[in-house]
């Protein structure tokens, strides 16, 4: 499919079926995100696949408490990655702060979107996921609290019967300008 449609066929989903995904795909779609470019080559990331039932339960119910709660549709993904944000090189360190650019959250993004596209490209739904329990996150899973976790994804196969919502974008005309800033 090219490219272009299949940006426009994915959807975030948020309701998954009852269907174990399988792990050559999770390969294939993290060999995507490892390939993603990064400041400095910095590759600023490391992946923490979560695919075991009885982990993924207690880590939902964990992450998703309390004011979380509204991202608690998570429950039902048969797979949770975690993106541990690493420590950029040092030259990127620098020039983050004088530029007052995080590159390596734009990094991340990249690796992420890689991830997700190929995971759309698999039969796979995905869903970005910002809004969580951060230290709940990696207290179930050993990760040290020194680390960051900026981001998660849901993992799982769409259940077909709930409908998406139309795409919400910006016209097209409205946010691009060639030569001159609107
Ligand atoms: C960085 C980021 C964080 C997000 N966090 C959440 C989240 O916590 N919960 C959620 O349901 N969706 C989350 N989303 C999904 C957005 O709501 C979604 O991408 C947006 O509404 C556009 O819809 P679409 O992905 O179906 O095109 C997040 C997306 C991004 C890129």
């Amino acid at each position: 499919m090219p490219l272009i449609d299949l940006i426009k066929q994915r959807r975030s989903v948020r309701d998954f079926l009852d269907k174990p995904v399988e792990r050559e795909k999770l390969m294939t779609c993290l060999e995507a995100a490892r390939l993603a470019p990064s400041a400095s080559n910095s590759q600023p990331w490391s992946f923490l696949v979560v695919d075991d039932p009885v982990l993924r339960d207690r880590f939902c119910k964990d992450t998703f408490n309390g004011p979380y709660f509204i991202n608690s549709f998570c429950k039902k993904a048969p797979v949770i990655l975690v993106v541990i944000s690493e420590r950029s090189k040092f030259f990127t360190r620098i020039a983050a702060v004088f530029r007052g650019t995080q590159f390596y959250l734009l990094d991340i993004g990249i690796a992420v979107e890689h991830f997700v596209l190929q995971a759309e490209e698999l039969g796979l739904g995905t869903c970005w996921i910002g809004w969580f329990n951060e230290k709940a996150v990696k207290k179930t899973l050993s990760i040290p609290q020194s680390k960051k976790v900026d981001v998660l994804i849901a993992v799982g196969y769409h259940d077909n019967s709930i409908p998406f919502n139309e795409h919400k974008r910006e016209k097209l005309e409205d946010i691009t300008a060639f030569n001159n800033y609107r």
